[in-house]
């Protein structure tokens, strides 16, 4: 049992006001279910899934402050005073003086590369996300993933596995600096299990970055968490707040790109933060452009509110500790329970090695997605498989582009599930170890040509 810091087990920091009925289906209507979506988790309806961890995006519950706030937005299309909140939560909270609303992250990706990323350059960071890396390729440059090598190795308990390698960071800049436009890093590092990057390589790959006249941004979907495991794990840092951690952590960086879905808890919303005026105005040209008027950017004013009252509570302790040691406990069942998952566990989800645990399926036949189907089917529960299907294939071999791992990812949403739900998801995954040599793997019956995870199409094998 996981237990607070003053010994007694761990209880949720929130009492529930509103409730959202889910059900469990009975095992014949989830075989159906699965048939239907072509044993696709994408493919599921809403209702037909008991526990959604699909993503942990857009997904938490607002609170009460925050719902208070949406009825207050203020539509006014310029300067209303729901961006005006909004603006002072951002200097509170991250320290940055300029805030251009986006409708959500990769809109705020969007706009930052068009202004700063051109043919032939190379953006450096800890390891891109999806939308961030295809962002980069869409503007003709080239996304370099750094991470150190500890952040590749799945089973190791190095503390920072979002590190940025700071060799090859002076490396990159040294020889090919001109080629350089702006250095990320991105916080936590999602791909690689939602692993945290220190405070003292922050302040590492700033100086470096900031010595060869680079900028340097964040990306901040995650930063509170990040911020809360630099508390928990850096020498010398417990004794901080974690919003003293977080405004440290943005000290370093001249900005940052933000999808609001994740740690500041709205539906929909995200922003580029920043200093430099002369940056802002060329991003906002652009904004203007592709999300509206400078003070909306593609959000309704009630969306501003909410979003400006959510980012104060992303970097609030008690909301903090609870999520963070939920996600570890079922990191810890699972890994007691002898199910291989990626290590240390991080900051919003847990990751399984389903290559590792359904060793008896080649990676043709595709474990991470047998995997996520098995988790629907034994329980009703929706994941998402970041392995060899959502990594497609090779342009140039038409061969499956295999990634190092096949894994499942269970993110999960902020204030929504409770220890009780995620002990079914533990004894979901135990249950299907037992059985897990009758677990098929899959062929495809419809693959898309692009992006093909989202709509493809499958039949179980034998
Ligand atoms: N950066 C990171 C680190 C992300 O995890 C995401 C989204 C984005 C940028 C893009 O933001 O969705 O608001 O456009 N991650 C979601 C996920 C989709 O499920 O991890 P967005």
């Amino acid at each position: 049992m996981t237990m607070s810091p003053d010994g007694w087990p761990l209880a949720e920091p929130y009492k529930t006001k509103m409730i959202e009925w889910i059900r469990l289906l009975e095992p014949t209507e989830r075989e159906a279910a699965l048939r239907r979506a072509g044993y696709n988790p994408f493919k599921l309806l809403a209702q037909e899934v008991y526990i959604d961890l699909l993503t942990d995006s857009g997904t938490s519950a607002m609170s009460q402050e925050q719902w208070g706030a949406l009825m207050r937005g203020d539509e006014s299309y310029a300067g209303s005073v729901s961006f005006q909140e909004l603006e002072r939560s951002v200097g509170d909270v991250l320290g940055f003086p300029l805030v251009l609303p986006t409708h959500q992250g990769r809109a705020a990706e969007h706009v930052l590369f068009r202004a700063l990323a051109h043919p032939g350059d190379i953006v450096p960071n800890n390891l891109h996300f999806d939308t961030t890396k295809a962002h980069v390729l869409t503007a003709g440059a080239t996304p370099l993933d750094i991470v150190i090598k500890e952040g590749e190795d799945p089973e190791g308990d190095y503390p920072f596995k979002g590190n940025l390698d700071l060799e090859r960071l002076e490396t990159l800049l040294r020889d090919q600096g001109d080629r350089v436009p702006v250095v990320m890093a991105t916080v936590t590092s999602n791909n690689n299990g939602g692993q945290p990057v220190s405070l003292e390589n922050l302040r590492a790959v700033s100086e470096i970055a900031h010595r060869y006249g680079k900028p340097f941004f964040l990306d901040a979907a995650r930063f509170a968490e990040n911020a809360y495991l630099i508390q928990q794990r850096e020498a010398g840092q417990a004794s901080r707040s974690v919003g003293d951690i977080a405004r440290e952590m943005m000290s370093y960086a001249d900005g940052c790109t933000m999808s609001a879905k994740k740690d500041p808890m709205v539906n929909i919303g995200g922003f580029v933060a920043l200093r430099d005026e002369d940056l802002y105005r060329r991003l906002r040209d652009f904004g203007i452009l592709y999300e509206g008027y400078a003070t909306y950017g593609g959000l309704a004013g009630r969306d501003l509110a909410a979003l400006a009252q959510g980012i104060r509570e992303a970097v609030f302790e008690p909301h903090l500790s609870y999520r963070v040691a939920q996600v570890a406990q079922l990191h810890a069942t699972l890994r007691e329970d002898g199910i291989p998952v990626m290590s240390p566990a991080g900051g919003h989800g847990v990751y399984i090695d389903a290559g590792r645990m359904f060793d008896h399926l080649g990676r043709d036949v595709f474990p991470g997605w047998a995997l996520s189907v098995e988790l629907y089917r034994e329980r009703g529960i929706r994941c998402v498989e970041i392995g060899t299907v959502l990594a497609g294939r090779d342009p140039g071999t038409g061969e499956h582009d295999y990634p190092p791992l096949d894994l499942v990812r269970l993110a999960i949403p902020r204030r929504v599930y409770s220890q009780a739900h995620l002990q079914q998801v533990a004894e979901a995954a135990r249950r299907i170890l037992l059985r897990r040599h009758d677990v098929p793997g899959y062929r495809f019956t419809y693959e898309p040509p692009t992006l093909r995870h989202f709509a493809a199409e499958f039949a179980p094998l034998g």
